[in-house]
């Protein structure tokens, strides 16, 4: 009984703060909300829960904390209202992370990893392919992002904002989700980035149809942008709580949704080697402006080489990044210092 107790006053304001939905859809989500806790619970927990409060040497005002843990497991057990913006790059249907995967990868059998040519004397990183999931990995996909929006909706503080990134083939499997749990849609952010995804001629049969590609060549790169609702107007909800609105650029210049930006490459890639690098140029930019007043503290639940976090540490921010995988997890150790000093421009 004390249990459930604590389950309704963690979980009533969601239930409130979905007025757009019906009576029976807002039942629902809170009924999966307690199933999926649940099932959180009964599952493997890779928990270490030790945190590892740092501070990059030339920037000591900046702490940052990492945790080599289950980012359902670590958020089930924070604190209400207590993380105030969500930058994160999750990993997509649970599948490309997965050992037997990432032994493909390794071995160049590629899997779900798309193995690009060399070319012009450049080796390009792999890229998960997501026209090869099933119809049950898309399932499992999106029941994942329902599970992500219920845990994060409780933790964060009213008018918090979560920048997600995604990719155009499944980011309505991330939106539909977010927006069920009552979270608002914000607006997207649309990462310009030349991909090698698409644009190729039908396999087997490059030359009978040389004219024809089966795909787009894929030029951005969506990154859904959410808010919990705020408690009352913007003005009220950031004299509270510090959130609810986006730090402008200047006082000239809002925060814009089209960001152009290259992949990483280079030194920021030797220093991080993870498959799902994002760049410094770009994490600075949505990182700086999730925090309005430059107040609170950033979450990335899915951490990898902790390119956000070097982000937030850039930015004199403070952050919190978790990683199950331990491969990952010790290079985020080594290269956040590295990647937070990195020059960008
Ligand atoms: C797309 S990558 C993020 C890479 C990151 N953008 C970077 O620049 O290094 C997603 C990461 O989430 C990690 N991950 C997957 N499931 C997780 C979970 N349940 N908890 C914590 N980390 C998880 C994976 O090991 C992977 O490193």
């Amino acid at each position: 009984m004390a249990q459930f107790r604590t389950f309704v006053e963690r979980h009533l304001h969601i239930f409130l703060s979905m007025k757009n939905q019906s009576k029976l859809g807002r039942l629902h989500a809170i009924v999966s909300l307690a199933l999926s806790q649940q099932n959180g619970r009964v599952g493997p927990v890779t928990s270490s829960r030790i945190a590892h409060l740092r501070f990059v040497e030339n920037l000591p005002g900046t702490p940052y904390t990492i945790y080599h843990e289950d980012a359902f497991a670590w958020l089930r057990d924070r604190e209400l209202n207590s993380v105030h913006a969500v930058v994160t790059d999750p990993p997509y249907g649970l599948v490309e992370y997965s050992e037997r995967q990432l032994e493909k990868m390794k071995n160049g059998n590629g899997g779900i990893w798309r193995l690009p040519p060399d070319f012009d004397g450049c080796k390009r990183s792999p890229l998960p392919r997501f026209t090869v999931l099933t119809d049950g990995e898309l399932e499992a996909l999106r029941k994942f992002f329902e599970r992500l929006a219920m845990a994060l909706m409780p933790v964060l503080v009213p008018g918090g904002h979560v920048f997600i990134a995604s990719n155009p083939l499944v980011s309505y499997l991330v939106y539909e989700p977010f927006i069920h749990a009552g979270f608002e849609k914000r607006g997207e952010i649309i990462r310009i980035v030349k991909t090698l995804r698409g644009g190729d001629r039908p396999k087997n049969a490059h030359k009978e149809f040389s004219d024809v590609s089966v795909m787009p060549r894929s030029c951005w790169e969506p990154w859904g942008l959410f808010r919990r609702p705020c408690e009352g107007r913007v003005q009220d909800n950031l004299r509270r709580w510090k959130t609810g609105g986006l730090r402008r650029i200047s006082e000239a210049e809002p925060f814009r949704d089209v960001i152009i930006s290259s992949p990483a490459r280079g030194r920021e890639r030797e220093i991080a080697s993870h498959p799902s690098l994002k760049p410094q140029h770009f994490l600075r930019q949505i990182v700086r402006a999730s925090l309005p007043l430059g107040e609170g503290i950033i979450v990335d639940p899915f951490m990898g080489s902790g390119s956000t976090i070097a982000a937030a540490i850039a930015c004199g921010l403070e952050s919190i990044g978790l990683e199950s995988n331990a491969t990952f997890f010790a290079m985020a150790e080594r290269a956040i210092p590295k990647l937070a000093a990195f020059d960008s421009n």
